[in-house]
């Protein structure tokens, strides 16, 4: 068995300059689908995959994330007067038990690639996970379980893909695939946004990765790539060049939230799924499309 993974690097310092005037006092990481936020669906996934520790790499306006996972004294003693016992059960549930989330600054947006680095100390020398928090995959088992079950196979290095329009590699990190291996396939190259006639698959990368500690010393380098930003795209070729990446293509689909079509559609599909809602909602946005003629 590889070594077992125990914790993710949640990379949260961004601007969410797409969702502004939204973001502007808030992060963009609380936006809801339904009535959930983002973070927390990624939290679940990597819960659900048994991570046992969260480290999220924060920036300024960011506090409300801590907030978010910590107890708050004053809405649960109210819910207990008022008897609500199930909204009590679910903040339970959904928030982090002590001493298993770690915060870190990264002081300035230099990056994805730095982001990461910034919590190579509270990671230290073991395999670990990479969540985008604006990727939200849905399926079952979740995106990262997948992943788990091939690293259980493979060890090294393991990217989650799914297949893109091939129109529409320009937008991604699209993969190369070699040989199959268990649910997945050797990895044999990566591109940042290829064109369509350049890109060596649709496989792109959908923000889940599982990588090893190495990949710390060589975002410690510093170098700048595209954007004049220390992108992680760049780090992880170098890392391929002396240990194995493998693709685990995810079995359900990915909703981009960090676009405005992928969030609206992310919440139209959560929405559908759920007991309490999917009924009347789905009611209401037939009646919408049909009123405007769609
Ligand atoms: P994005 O490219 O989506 O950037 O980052 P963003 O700032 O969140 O959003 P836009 O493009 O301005 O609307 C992908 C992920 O990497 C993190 C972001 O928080 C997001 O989760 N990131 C990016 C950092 O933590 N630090 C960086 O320097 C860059």
């Amino acid at each position: 068995m590889p070594a077992a993974i125990r914790k993710a690097v949640i990379p949260v310092a961004g601007l969410g300059t797409r969702f502004l005037p939204a973001t502007k006092a808030m992060p963009k990481e609380m936006l809801t689908i339904v009535d959930r936020p983002l973070i927390q669906y990624v939290v679940d996934e990597g819960r659900d995959a048994g991570l046992e520790h969260f480290v999220m790499v924060t920036g300024r306006n960011k506090g409300v994330l801590e907030d978010h996972f910590d107890i708050a004294y004053e809405l649960e003693a109210t819910l207990t007067e008022r008897g609500r016992t199930e909204a009590i059960e679910q903040l339970t549930r959904d928030r982090a038990a002590a001493g298993t989330m770690s915060f870190t600054r990264q002081q300035e947006p230099l990056g994805l690639g730095h982001a990461v680095w910034c919590a190579r100390d509270l990671i230290g020398d073991e395999p670990f996970v990479v969540m985008l928090p604006d990727m939200i995959p849905r399926g079952e088992p979740g995106c990262l379980a997948e992943m788990m079950a091939l690293y259980d196979e493979t060890g090294g290095n393991v990217i989650s893909v799914e297949a893109c329009d091939p129109a529409e590699t320009g937008s991604y990190g699209i993969v190369g695939l070699g040989d199959p291996i268990g649910d997945g396939f050797q990895m044999t190259t990566m591109v940042e946004k290829p064109a369509p006639q350049d890109a060596p698959s649709n496989q792109y990368i959908n923000g889940r990765y599982i990588l090893q500690p190495e990949i710390f010393g060589i975002l410690a380098e510093g170098r700048r790539g595209a954007g004049n930003e220390i992108q992680i795209t760049d780090a992880m070729l170098r890392l391929m060049e002396t240990q194995p990446f493998y693709a685990s293509p995810f079995s359900g689909r990915t909703y981009d939230c960090g676009s405005k079509q992928g969030f609206l559609a992310a919440n139209v599909a959560f929405a559908l799924e759920r007991e309490d809602l999917s009924e009347a909602f789905a009611a209401e946005a037939r009646a919408l499309l049909d009123a405007a003629g769609r």
